[in-house]
């Protein structure tokens, strides 16, 4: 197991000097709490390179950084230094304390003489504070060979508190030497699939190295949580999709292991998540005051392996999406919250979505048929067992945030999907890709077809984006942003839709 940073023996080498930017890949900030924010970079001069060990050599480095009230770093009020080490890829987790809650600040490292980028990040607020609105975005799915990531570009130029991630920061999958839809090339060995860890850190330095995240990341604190192809397509608990590249149970593990490293090193996340071997704590919470509360999920880690879609499966009470710890977890959490707004940022579309039937001929037809199993949909009792505890409980304005699905979708929760008159317990905002798909379209077949057969479905579109709300204490609004094309750099945004949520009236209606 690795400690929280300075594990090696040898002396962190404090002059170090490079043959390029140690700094190619950016900085982030991310986890803020009230006077406190983790701050992130990693040396990798050369970010690329085939060892995984981005141009670094096998020892460790001392990297200083310090935080500034202002962009010029006059008023410094926070330096220090920490060690970065070979063992965690030269990356950098300063975890920052004694700020002022809810504030901006800037940031940047240095080391040797090589300075970084500036960053900007933002505390919480104090736990009793009066918020009166926060500004946020969320984003997931990023694969980069689909296209460009403009939508972050736009999103670096909001004024935003926060980016909540919810996962597929990064695909698994082999990168032609093209680079896709990109036409970038890329080096060789970037065609394998990622297995071992040193292939897991190339792909994040290839993600990282695009100068649109890099901005997003610059300019606000991040919270993310990881969906599937941080490790491999589809993964449950142990369970792998495949056995082709990880034939035994142990090997499977050893690659979770790996991803959970790479993933620990390249993202603005405290020691509390730091991965042991296949294992890490990464469902944790997030209090902005009496506004808002971010329960981040993690519904990969825990849940058993998905249901036969041919059986009664996805009825199972046995089964579970998050495990009883975490479920508890949450219900506790929001049961003690003396939030406005409480928030689930997780992974998978909640909401029911039927297919429908490939026989119906009054549908659009699709391809699909019934429920993804992937989805809540295939783990029912878990559903029920969480959203029927959010009702009980009188959680007051559950909010989701989706990701995974490529697709902007707007729906309520509802008790009973076969009843739409039945209560709406939460309501439900799934934001499509970055780039994962390529450019989409407005609306497709499974789009038509699905907003037939789910009337509790409000609004759906397949373009790329990302999604931006603003809450106070009377409502929330999201807007739906979207990109026209990501095969090349530098296409506008527009908003294709805006929800709102009033207060105390579950189910996001047209602004
Ligand atoms: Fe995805």
């Amino acid at each position: 197991m690795l400690g929280t940073g300075a594990i090696s023996s040898e002396r962190a080498h404090s002059a170090p000097s490079f043959q390029a930017d140690p700094f190619s890949l950016g900085v982030a900030s991310g986890d803020p709490l009230p006077g406190s924010v983790v701050l992130w970079t990693r040396l990798a001069p050369d970010p690329l390179a085939e060892d995984g060990h981005g141009g670094m050599p096998p020892r460790p480095v001392r990297v200083r950084w310090e935080v500034a009230t202002d962009e010029r770093f006059r008023r410094v009020v926070r330096r220090g230094s920490v060690e970065a080490t070979p063992e965690l890829a030269h990356s950098v987790h300063a975890e920052v304390n004694g700020l002022e809650p809810g504030r901006s600040y800037f940031y940047r490292f240095a080391a040797g003489r090589a300075e970084s980028p500036v960053g900007r990040t933002r505390t919480a607020p104090a736990p009793d504070a009066r918020v009166s609105s926060l500004a946020f975005a969320f984003a997931s799915c990023q694969a980069w060979p689909d296209g460009f990531y403009t939508a972050y570009r736009h999103l670096a130029d909001e004024d935003l508190d926060l980016v909540v991630h919810l996962g597929d920061y990064i695909y698994e999958y082999g990168i032609p030497a093209t680079g896709g839809n990109r036409n970038t090339p890329v080096p060789d060995h970037f065609a394998t699939e990622t297995v071992s860890l040193k292939r897991y850190r190339t792909q994040y330095a290839l993600y990282k190295s695009d100068p649109d995240l890099q901005a997003a990341h610059a300019a606000f604190p991040w919270l993310v949580t990881l969906d599937d192809h941080e490790v491999e397509n589809g993964w449950a608990d142990d369970v792998p999709e495949g056995n082709t590249l990880t034939p035994t149970r142990e090997e499977f593990l050893e690659r979770r292991a790996s991803a959970f490293r790479a993933y620990y090193e390249h993202l603005p996340i405290r020691s509390t998540a730091l991965p042991t071997g296949p294992d890490m704590r990464l469902y944790r919470r997030f209090t902005f005051g009496h506004l808002a509360e971010f329960n981040l999920l993690d519904t990969r880690q825990y849940r058993s392996p998905m249901a036969d879609a041919e059986t009664d499966d996805r009825f199972d009470p046995s089964r579970t999406l998050t495990g009883d710890e975490q479920e508890r977890w949450l219900l506790d959490g929001l049961s003690a919250s003396s939030s406005r707004w409480n928030v689930l940022a997780q992974q998978i579309r909640v909401a029911q979505f039927d297919h429908g039937s490939e026989s119906d001929p009054n549908l659009p037809q699709d391809g699909w048929e019934g429920f993804g199993m992937d989805s809540w949909d295939g783990y029912v009792a878990s559903r029920d067992r969480v959203f029927g505890g959010i009702a009980e409980r009188g959680v007051r304005n559950p909010v989701v945030l989706t990701g995974d699905w490529h697709r902007h979708l707007v729906a309520d929760i509802k008790a009973d999907y076969a009843d739409p008159s039945s209560a709406t317990i939460a309501s439900e905002l799934v934001g499509t890709s970055i780039s994962s798909g390529g450019n989409g379209t407005d609306i497709d077949n499974l789009g038509r077809a699905g907003l037939l057969v789910n009337p509790h479905v409000k609004f759906y579109n397949i373009q790329r984006g990302y999604v931006s709300c603003r809450l106070d204490a009377q409502r929330w609004t999201t807007r739906f942003q979207v990109l026209p094309q990501v095969l090349t750099p530098g296409a506008p945004v527009s908003t294709r839709a805006t929800y709102v949520i009033e207060d105390g009236r579950p189910g996001a209606v047209p602004a």
